[in-house]
């Protein structure tokens, strides 16, 4: 069953096929041969119109440089990156304009993606500028404003007078701004209170339902993704080892990744609530 509201696109809108990605590592010797990280092996992801994805890994499976290439920050050293069916790095300029334009990041910590001297107003107006986008900005920024749940007066104020929860609104604004097809946030909520976690995963979901977003949603944990996503992609050592709708594998995890995942959660929900030292 297709749960999606835009049962139309089937087609993949942002999608990668076969990546492969490696990072030099530091010689211990002088003339020791140089060896190389494999930070992603024949990595295959994909996100439609209206779909929330999740990424989840340990720390260091890779989940970070797979949304480098999804966002087109980094070029992978082997493999495709599509936008629309467009191959974003041999596509042409205008192309590569549009995808950049489309594929927007949310970042864990919006104390440190958003410039402190610098009003949110003004913040909210620099992609714009940065990606030469023309028509009404003022309009453009109530509008999105709007759609987090922030009213006009956040523009004139600095980010110091937020709290955690609603700068993360404004960093989710901010992304908006160029009107994305696909948003990709990168552990948006770990830098937040648990209590005000649910009320920015709740506006995500609002935002993939509302404005038929693609979402890519990354995480260490499983569970706030089964909460948030309809299809998980778990990675480990830089490949995709098990992809599923996040109950299928919380309930049977497959992959050994999954089954620590899951063991994770587990551990932390029995410490919480004392069972653990029963
Ligand atoms: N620019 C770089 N140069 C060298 N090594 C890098 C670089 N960026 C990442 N790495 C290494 O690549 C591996 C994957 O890193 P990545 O940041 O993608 O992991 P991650 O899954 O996002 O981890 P985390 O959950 O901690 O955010 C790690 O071993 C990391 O140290
Ligand atoms: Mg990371």
């Amino acid at each position: 069953m297709n749960v999606s509201p835009f049962p139309g696109d089937s087609r993949p809108l942002l999608e990668v096929r076969q990546l492969n990605h490696a990072y030099p590592l530091r010689r211990h010797k002088l003339f020791e041969p140089r060896s190389v990280l494999k930070v992603l092996q024949g990595v295959d992801f994909a996100v439609r119109r209206g779909e929330a994805v999740g990424l989840v890994g340990e720390s260091g499976s890779g989940k970070t440089t797979l949304s480098r290439m999804l966002t087109g920050v980094e070029k992978p050293h082997d493999g495709h990156v599509l936008y629309d069916g467009s191959d974003v790095w041999s596509g042409t300029p205008e192309q590569r304009q549009l995808f950049r334009r489309s594929v927007q990041v949310v970042l864990q910590n919006p104390r440190s993606s958003l410039d402190p001297r610098m009003r949110v107003g003004t913040s909210l107006l620099e992609p714009l500028r940065s990606l030469k986008i023309e028509g009404d900005h003022a309009a453009r920024v109530l509008e999105v404003l709007d759609q987090v749940g922030l009213t006009k007066s956040a523009m004139e104020r600095f980010p110091h007078e937020f709290s955690g929860g609603q700068l993360q609104r404004i960093a989710i604004a901010r992304a908006l701004m160029p009107g994305p097809k696909v948003l990709i946030a990168d552990e948006p909520v770990s830098a937040l209170d648990v209590s005000i976690q649910a009320q920015v995963l709740n506006l995500l979901k609002d935002l993939v339902r509302d404005l038929g977003l693609g979402l890519v949603f990354i995480a260490h944990d499983l569970s706030v993704v089964t909460y948030t996503t309809s299809k998980v992609y778990v990675m480990s050592s830089g490949k995709i080892v098990e992809v599923g709708k996040p109950l299928d594998l919380f309930r049977a995890p497959k992959a050994e990744a999954t089954q620590n995942l899951v063991a994770a959660i587990l551990t932390v929900e029995l410490g919480l609530s004392g069972k653990a030292f029963a």
